[in-house]
């Protein structure tokens, strides 16, 4: 095994340990886990893939430089370790159905390496992700859903969440959320980089819908001017 790989498997087993401590701090960390137990992620199983850095490799660095709180701090180590062993993707207007309007800031800003799933840099599955996702500030990634069940792991200060057609509400590094299948949901970025872990459990391939609301124009002017 490579020092490469093992890097990247601390960083999968420091992101288990973490939901393993937390199992009941949201609903879809048990069914993470349950997916998890029956995986072989064994050192044996794992791919030996090429890294490929990103053009997002600053505000990357400094996302990852932030994540401070205690018990992060695992996770923030080995994920800076293995940060330029990682496979850096970007997802861009086809991956969405024709005409979906994700908004010129997620375009602008968006990266994810996947762990584990279809074509990750650590152990193939081929309906089940996880991965690390980030966000560049001041961004709005506007309400959608997907048939995929999602569980995050916010590793950054405090990003902004909306459930349906609720009320935002920050949530603090550290916390879970869980958007089952068809939930709609809507980050917003504040002044540092949004990281986090993110899991599909299954129906990977779903499509992400858009779902329009008519104040994501008010919404992305507050974040552009700061008044939010
Ligand atoms: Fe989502």
């Amino acid at each position: 095994m490579t020092d490469k790989q093992h890097r990247i498997q601390a960083l999968i087993q420091a992101i288990v340990a973490y939901l393993e401590a937390h199992r009941s701090d949201a609903p879809g960390v048990d069914l993470t886990l349950d997916k998890l137990a029956s995986m072989d992620l064994s050192c044996r199983q794992q791919r030996d893939v090429p890294p490929q850095g990103t053009r997002h490799d600053q505000v990357l660095t400094q996302a990852i430089a932030d994540i401070t709180e205690p018990k992060l701090l695992e996770i923030a180590k080995c994920l800076s370790a293995a940060k330029d062993d990682l496979v850096w993707r970007e997802d861009n207007a086809q991956f969405y159905p024709p005409g979906a309007d994700l908004g010129e800031g997620y375009i602008k800003c968006n990266l994810h390496s996947l762990l584990i799933g279809a074509d990750a840099c650590g152990h193939h599955h081929p309906d089940f992700s996880l991965g690390i996702f980030m966000l560049g500030p001041r961004t709005l990634y506007r309400d959608h859903n997907h048939d995929a069940p999602e569980l995050y792991l916010n590793l950054s200060e405090r990003s902004g969440w909306r459930f349906r057609s609720g009320e935002w509400q920050d949530y603090p590094a550290g916390s879970l959320i869980w958007n089952a299948a068809g939930e709609p949901h809507a980050t917003r970025v504040y002044d540092l980089p949004f990281i986090s872990v993110f899991v599909w459990l299954e129906n990977v391939s779903s499509r992400c819908n858009v779902i329009p609301f008519d104040d994501w124009a008010e919404i992305e002017q507050g974040l552009a001017q700061k008044s939010i």
